[in-house]
């Protein structure tokens, strides 16, 4: 039976699945699948879902969540409303400093789950597609670094490449335990991988990336390679 053919029923299966169990979307499976693994959501009261349209992930935490929780999720797009009286929602853009500003007062530190399924608009250029997503996923945990409990998980996709492994060290930097993952539900063709981190360091660093944007916020003059971090327009 030829692997393409299989691959296909596997996605079609998800997608069907999603539509019976009332999921908005197939990703559903794949925070299910990270969930029954690494089980994020045991005793999680507050999550934080970055890059959550349609919402998939949204009704997910909603369902694991302990009474008297929150799940807040943000994205660029508007997300329809999902009538749980556990999830709130901004439209906005998570690089932007006000959102970034909006997202910091429902925590006030105390997030249990931060994750972000954050992707580009992919052009079809793989360095710049790869380059952008990778910016994303570093700007996911400069919130995950003001905002997570100690203890807290952190999930990020991160698609495959060179960049990708810059950000594995990134992240080996800032917590105690880092997993990769590629949940089943996870079409085996593409390049998404997910990255399950736990336990903040007490004394983690930063990449240098965000060092070199709070220095400029500083001085309000450029530094050299400073167009390298500039926003990629997308
Ligand atoms: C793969 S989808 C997320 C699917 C979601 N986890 C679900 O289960 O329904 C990726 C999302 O990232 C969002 N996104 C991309 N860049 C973003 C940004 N800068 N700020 C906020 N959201 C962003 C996109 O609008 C898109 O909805």
């Amino acid at each position: 039976m030829p692997s393409r053919w299989i691959h296909e029923r596997k996605n079609e299966h998800y997608h069907q699945k999603a539509k019976e169990e009332g999921y908005r979307s197939r990703a559903s499976y794949k925070l299910i699948q990270i969930h029954n693994k690494f089980k994020v959501f045991d005793d999680a009261k507050y999550v934080l879902d970055l890059g959550a349209a349609p919402g998939g992930w949204l009704q997910v935490a909603a369902e694991k969540i302990e009474d008297g929780g929150l799940v807040l999720g943000v994205d660029l797009q508007k997300i329809k409303p999902l009538w749980a009286d556990n999830v709130i929602t901004i439209e906005g853009d998570v690089r932007d400093q006000a959102v970034q500003a909006e997202v910091m007062e429902y925590f006030d530190g105390k997030a249990d789950v931060i994750m972000s399924d954050m992707a580009p608009d992919i052009i079809g250029q793989w360095e710049v597609d790869q380059y952008r997503q990778i910016h994303l996923a570093r700007i996911a945990l400069k919130i995950a670094d003001k905002l997570l409990k100690r203890t807290g998980w952190f999930i990020v996709k991160v698609f495959q490449g060179g960049e990708h492994v810059k950000y594995v060290q990134e992240l080996k930097d800032m917590f105690e335990y880092v997993r990769n993952y590629k949940p089943p539900a996870s079409r085996k063709q593409s390049a998404e991988r997910y990255i399950i981190a736990r336990n903040l360091k007490k004394n983690r660093k930063l990449p240098r990336e965000f060092k070199a944007e709070e220095e400029q916020e500083e001085d309000e003059g450029p530094l050299p390679g400073d167009q390298l971090f500039q926003d990629p327009g997308y």
